[in-house]
């Protein structure tokens, strides 16, 4: 039985009151009944808030990006020891905004993702295709080249991974994949994991790009998505709470 991940994703949206608000909105509401984890990415600064009002919950945090160095003059880098100084269970890496607007490689996504696990802090790795992309028909040539990236550099804990599918063209334009075309990715992720490890039926690969009340229950029934990464819906306490709630009733 699948045991879901429903990882929100803040991006650069968070105030200290706007979080306690929406926090109030979801952490009261979580049980720990059901084959569903729940978490919030949020960003570094608020680290300490979330976790104080999230440990002893159901729900978990992390961050949105980690440092591909340890420690040093790396100006403006949070490191790895330092979101485990806040107890932060899960950090993104990867994410196409990350490797579009601060042209992250995937040689510097897959030093980051060691970074975390060596700090037993979970990677979950964002992989993607841009529309472009899709249409020349290169889908599964970016995302195993993205993939490969990582699982060259952190070969023996490949299953400690969390990979997350997140199409560009779907993020944050209401455009989701169908269910068909996101299980079609994930099972070739899946065969990839399969070929690197040995245990790779346990990591969980998420959906991510445009996931909603709407559609979550559709894409999360398919056979190798096992979760989702929210960007927008995470914001809204009645959405996310709705999307938690597919995944547990599946
Ligand atoms: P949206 O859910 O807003 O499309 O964002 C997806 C995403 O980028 C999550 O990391």
């Amino acid at each position: 039985m699948k045991r879901y991940l429903i990882a929100g994703n803040w991006k650069m949206n968070a105030q200290l009151s706007a979080n306690a608000d929406l926090l109030a909105g979801i952490v009261p509401h979580l049980s720990a009944t059901g084959a569903v984890d729940v978490a919030v990415c949020v960003p570094a600064p608020y680290l300490a808030q979330v976790q104080k009002i999230c440990q002893g919950t159901c729900m978990n945090w992390g961050a949105q990006d980690v440092s591909a160095h340890e420690s040093g003059a790396f100006t403006g880098e949070v490191s790895a020891d330092m979101l485990s100084d806040f107890k932060s269970r899960y950090v993104l890496v990867g994410h196409s905004e990350r490797r579009q607007h601060h042209l992250e490689t995937s040689s510097i996504v897959a030093a980051k993702a060691q970074r975390a696990l060596a700090k037993g802090i979970t990677p979950i790795v964002c992989v993607g295709e841009t529309l472009q992309e899709r249409e020349a028909g290169q889908t599964e040539e970016v995302v195993k080249r993205q993939m490969a990236a990582v699982i060259q550099q952190v070969a023996h804990c490949v299953s400690e991974l969390v990979v997350a599918y997140e199409p560009v063209w779907a993020i944050g334009t209401g455009r989701t994949a169908s269910p068909e075309q996101a299980q079609t990715v994930h099972a070739l992720l899946r065969a990839q994991l399969r070929a690197a490890s040995a245990n790779a039926d346990r990591i969980r690969i998420l959906y991510g790009g445009s996931m909603n009340p709407s559609n979550a229950a559709s894409l999360l029934a398919q056979a190798d998505i096992d979760g989702g990464l929210i960007g927008g819906a995470s914001l809204k306490s009645h959405d996310f709470l709705a999307i938690v709630a597919a995944a547990q009733a599946l």
